[in-house]
């Protein structure tokens, strides 16, 4: 008997290396971000600061973060060419980027990046007891009776005997200091539930890709100087 698995869900887990001070640089301007939060009644408790909602979406601009965007553009190429996506027939934009900070039992729940491509995690700040990544499914291919891969009481009855790779609905990305994940933008993720973050740091992005010529393509965004503002 042959089990073939179809239609796979890709992200790409890389290293990048950047010096101690070059890190430090980073990690001191996304402290100064938090305690100059915008608006802080947005973060409720348990929730991780999230620079984006905090006033501070854009750190791809800042000059600190300049190498670690050049480093971040290789492996988001490497994702295009994972998938077969021509890199030298797309542009990508950077639309907006953010630092988070989880301490203690802070989390970020389950979400998706509505209006983007292609989106990353880096860590730049990340211990053994910091939370790891979470990744979901959405399309439940294998759950042949609708609702029970995601059930405790399934698992509890016994009906289902066990979470293996044909079933399961979530899995945990296990991460380390100066890991980059890349995912499709589409993609649920969350942060793992974790009672000891400790100045936990990550870094995201959203980022799109446009066809550098759109003529006879159906598909695809067309490139940004054909748009006109109405
Ligand atoms: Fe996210």
């Amino acid at each position: 008997m042959n089990i073939i698995n179809l239609f796979p869900l890709t992200i790409i887990k890389d290293k990048i290396d950047m010096s101690e001070q070059e890190k430090l640089l980073m990690i001191d301007e996304i402290r100064k971000m938090k305690k100059d939060s915008k608006n802080l009644a947005y973060q409720t408790k348990s929730n991780s600061w999230t620079g984006d909602t905090q006033g501070f979406e854009f750190i791809h601009k800042s000059k600190s973060f300049e190498k670690l965007f050049s480093e971040i553009k290789k492996r988001v190429i490497a994702y295009l060419n994972c998938v077969e996506i021509d890199e030298k027939l797309v542009d990508i934009y950077i639309q907006r980027s953010w630092a988070t900070i989880s301490e203690g039992d802070e989390r970020i729940k389950k979400h998706k990046h509505f209006q983007s491509h292609i989106s990353f995690a880096y860590y730049l700040r990340k211990n053994k007891s910091d939370s790891n990544l979470i990744i979901f499914d959405e399309n439940y291919n294998n759950e042949i009776m609708p609702g029970i891969f995601r059930s405790e009481n399934a698992l509890q009855k016994g009906i289902v005997k066990k979470m293996n790779q044909f079933n399961v609905t979530q899995a945990i990305v296990n991460v380390e200091e100066n890991d980059i994940i890349v995912f499709p933008s589409k993609t649920i993720h969350s942060t793992q539930v974790s009672q000891n973050n400790d100045e936990r740091i990550s870094i995201s992005a959203d980022i799109i890709c446009v066809a550098k010529d759109s003529r006879l393509l159906e598909m695809g965004l067309p490139p940004l100087n054909e748009w006109t503002k109405i």
